[in-house]
């Protein structure tokens, strides 16, 4: 058996592939597999289209990339009596969430672009989405690619950032970003977060990652994810932030014109690779609801650690954002 229906993500876009009619039975195909595999090794993201729309496909679908690992974040919720572990559902009821002003409008579940776990010392592979509520006015998932935000990055900013290593804290409050905070970002109510959250974040040592990596295909990626930054190490002064905020608005900038914005349909899964690909959500009217479904891929880059050596604590290793 072998994949039919493979097309570029997007036309000119430098990463990013879309297979079309991947059946349950499928998945469990070696030849299918390896093929779909190396295709994600080489692109980076895939959109999934015309899938089966259900738990069972989304975790057949994941176990072809590798295993499932728990979110880091206790807090997080699993999908209500599922029996699969490591669904997480994200679900934004409508009215729920913190509300932004960008680009003009007001968005709630609006999210800056950044990879996830970045505020653990170990990373996840990869992250399988797809939509159970859909809304009709944004809620775009967004892509970017970190092999390609380092080829096109301007030279001598990229050589005063390859080599240093970021800070990272749990940080999601909108007003706290301090680094590549879009032009005109207002908020207007702030993230309401669960009991706990907030302590269970401050227990939380500060974690470490480089800002550039080299894959074992040789490609560097420029792998820094404004949200949630904290600083540079041995650079947490004036001239270390304003590196910084000029690296992150770099990244805003060039995504401008380098990203894939995927418009849900319940027949879609998207997975994208969270060693090298950043993503962000372009948020929905606060009035509407939308919610999510992903899993999370077990497979770190090995390159991530707590600061001072810091354990993290069990919490980190169960694993979500
Ligand atoms: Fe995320």
């Amino acid at each position: 058996m072998a994949l039919t229906d493979v097309r570029p993500l997007q036309a000119g876009l430098p990463f990013g592939v879309r297979i079309g009619g991947v059946t349950r039975a499928m998945t469990e195909d070696p030849a299918i597999r390896a093929e779909i595999n190396a295709l994600f090794q080489r692109h980076g993201v895939i959109v999934f289209e015309g899938v089966e729309p259900s738990d069972a496909m989304q975790v057949a679908l994941s176990n072809v990339f590798g295993p499932l690992k728990e979110h880091p974040v206790k807090n997080v919720s699993r999908v209500d009596g599922n029996a699969l572990p490591g669904v997480v559902e994200i679900r934004s009821p409508a009215g729920s969430g913190g509300v932004v002003e960008v680009g003009g409008k007001q968005r709630s579940h609006w999210l800056p672009w950044h990879f996830d776990h970045a505020y653990n010392d170990e990373l996840n592979y990869a992250g399988i989405l797809r939509a159970t509520e859909i809304v009709d006015d944004g809620g775009l998932t967004g892509f970017t690619d970190g092999v390609a935000l380092y080829n096109a990055f301007p030279r001598d900013l990229l050589a005063r950032i390859e080599g240093k290593t970021v800070i990272y804290t749990l940080n999601v409050q909108y007003e706290n970003m301090r680094f590549g905070r879009p032009d005109g970002l207002k908020v207007v109510r702030p993230k309401p977060m669960p009991p706990g959250f907030d302590e269970e974040a401050r227990r939380m040592p500060r974690a470490l990652h480089p800002a550039v990596w080299t894959r074992d295909t040789g490609e560097k990626v420029l792998h820094i994810s404004p949200w949630m930054a904290e600083g540079i190490v041995g650079m947490e002064n004036a001239e270390g932030d304003a590196l910084l905020e000029e690296v992150c608005q770099t990244i805003n900038a060039l995504a401008g014109a380098m990203s894939y914005f995927h418009r849900w349909s319940p027949t879609d899964m998207a997975i994208w690779d969270n060693l090298r690909v950043l993503h962000a959500v372009s948020g929905n009217r606060p009035e509407d609801g939308r919610t999510m479904q992903r899993t999370t891929i077990r497979g770190d880059y090995g390159l991530g650690r707590f600061e001072d050596g810091a354990a993290g604590g069990a919490i980190l290793r169960e694993t979500t954002v």
